[in-house]
C-alpha cells in the first residue's frame, strides 16, 4: 500500500468521525473513552457545600454538587423542561435548583418541587439522571455508564496511597486541547526525550518489554530516570533502582513504577475530540534533601511535593501540554498523512482505545442510556 499522502489541508472536511474511518489513527483521534468505568472529575476539596460544578464526561454534561448536609451528588447537567444547564443556577439546602423556572431537584436528580402554578396537575414525575459518585485519593470519581456495573468495577486502587503509612501525594491536572489518546501516547512513549532535553526526567529509553494482555499494556523501558538537574538532587541513587521502568496503559487508567520507589497515576477525563483534563499524582516512597544523603522526613513532604510540582512536574508536564496540543493541530491540519509512527507501544494503545470505544458502542446500540424521564400527563 502507499505510503505517500497528499495532504489535507485545514480547512477542508476535518478529520473523520470514528465510524466514518477505517483507518487506525484517525479511529483512535476521534474515539470516546468506554464509560463503563469510573473516572476522576474534580477534586473534593473544589466543591464546598452550596457549591456546585459542571464537569464534562465525553460532551456530557454533569452538575456535580455539594449540600448543605455535605453530601456530594452528580446528577445530568440538563433541566428536564426545557434542557437548562443546572449548575447556572444555586444550591437551596440539598437541592439543585434551575434557573430559569426554578425546578428543584434533589441528588437522585428527581424533580422534588416545582415554585410556579401546576395546573391543576398533581406533582408531576420528572427525572434526570444521576451518576454514581465516589471520593478516593483526594479526587471525585463518577461513574458516566451503566449504573447497574458501578459496584461490580473496581475504582483504581493504590495501596501506597492508604493507610497510616500512605506515601505523600499531591495530586496536580491540566486540561489541554487534545485528544485523550495523544495524551496516553504521549506518557508511555520514551522516544520523547528530546523534548525535555531542558530536565530530563529520563534518557536513553530502550523498550525492553511488552505485553499486551486483555485491557493492558504494559512496558518496560531501559532508561535513566529521575536524572536532570532539577530531580536528580532529590532521589537517592543508592537506594533507588533508576535505570528501568515499568509503565502500563490499565484502561482507562496509565501509571508507571521506577524501583518500587517513584510512581505515578494518571486518570484521563475525556471532554470531546479536542479536550481532555489530565489528573496527574506522583508519589514517592522517599525523597532526599539535596547534597545531603539524609531522606526528607514524611511530615514536610507535602509542602516539599508543593512545590515540587510548582518547580519540576508544572514545567515538564507544560513541555507534554504543549507537545500534545501542538500535536492536536498538526493533526487537524494533516490528518490524512500516513501513520509515521515506529514506536510498537504506540500502535498496541490505539488499538486498545479503539476496541474499548467499540465495545461501548455496540452495548449503546442495545441499550441505549436513558437521560431524562418524563411521566406526567402533559399532553403530546
Ligand atoms: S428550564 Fe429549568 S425549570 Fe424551566
Ligand atoms: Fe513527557
Amino acid at each position: 500500500m502507499s505510503k505517500r499522502n497528499v495532504l489535507r489541508q485545514a480547512g477542508s472536511d476535518g478529520p473523520p468521525s470514528f465510524e466514518d474511518s477505517k483507518n487506525r489513527r484517525q479511529r483512535a483521534r476521534a474515539a470516546g473513552m468506554n464509560p463503563n468505568y469510573w473516572y476522576a472529575v474534580e477534586y473534593d476539596a473544589a466543591i464546598k457545600k452550596g457549591e456546585a460544578k459542571e464537569v464534562i464526561f465525553w460532551k456530557e454534561s454533569i452538575a456535580v454538587f455539594r449540600g448543605m448536609d455535605g453530601q456530594l451528588n452528580a446528577i445530568l447537567n440538563r433541566c428536564a423542561h426545557r434542557q437548562l444547564k443546572l449548575t447556572g443556577g444555586e444550591v437551596k439546602g440539598c437541592r439543585m435548583v434551575c434557573p430559569y423556572h426554578g425546578w428543584e431537584y434533589d441528588g437522585q436528580g428527581r424533580v422534588t418541587h416545582i415554585p410556579h402554578d401546576l395546573f391543576g396537575r398533581k406533582m408531576p414525575k420528572f427525572r434526570v439522571h444521576r451518576y454514581p459518585l465516589k471520593v478516593r485519593y483526594g479526587l471525585i470519581w463518577i461513574f458516566p455508564g451503566d449504573p447497574a456495573l458501578a459496584e461490580s468495577r473496581p475504582l483504581p486502587h493504590i495501596p501506597e496511597l492508604e493507610g497510616p503509612d500512605a506515601w505523600p501525594c499531591v495530586p496536580f491536572d491540566n486540561t489541554w486541547t487534545a485528544h485523550h489518546s495523544m495524551i496516553i501516547d504521549n506518557v508511555s512513549d520514551f522516544t520523547h526525550e528530546y523534548l525535555h532535553r531542558a530536565h530530563m526526567p529520563f534518557s536513553d529509553a530502550k523498550l525492553l518489554d511488552m505485553q499486551v494482555e486483555e485491557d493492558r499494556v504494559s512496558l518496560t523501558y531501559d532508561s535513566k530516570i529521575g536524572g536532570g538537574k532539577w530531580m536528580a538532587p532529590f532521589v537517592d541513587q543508592s537506594k533507588v533502582k533508576t535505570d528501568r521502568i515499568d509503565l502500563c496503559y490499565d484502561y482507562p487508567y496509565q501509571w508507571s513504577n521506577t524501583g518500587g520507589k517513584i510512581k505515578h497515576h494518571l486518570f484521563v477525563l475525556p471532554i470531546d475530540e479536542r479536550r481532555t483534563r489530565a489528573f496527574f499524582l506522583f508519589y514517592f516512597k522517599a525523597l532526599k534533601i539535596p547534597m545531603l544523603p539524609i531522606t526528607i522526613p514524611r511530615w514536610v513532604m507535602i509542602p516539599v511535593l508543593k512545590i515540587a510540582n510548582k518547580v519540576i512536574f508544572d514545567p515538564l508536564i507544560g513541555e507534554d501540554g504543549w507537545a500534545v496540543e501542538a500535536e492536536q493541530e498538526g493533526y487537524d491540519a494533516c490528518y490524512d498523512a500516513p501513520m509515521a509512527e515506529i514506536n510498537p507501544a504506540v500502535h498496541e494503545f490505539q488499538k486498545l482505545t479503539i476496541r474499548k470505544w467499540e465495545e461501548h458502542l455496540e452495548t449503546a446500540k442495545s441499550q441505549p442510556a436513558v437521560r431524562i424521564e418524563a411521566n406526567c400527563d402533559a399532553p403530546a
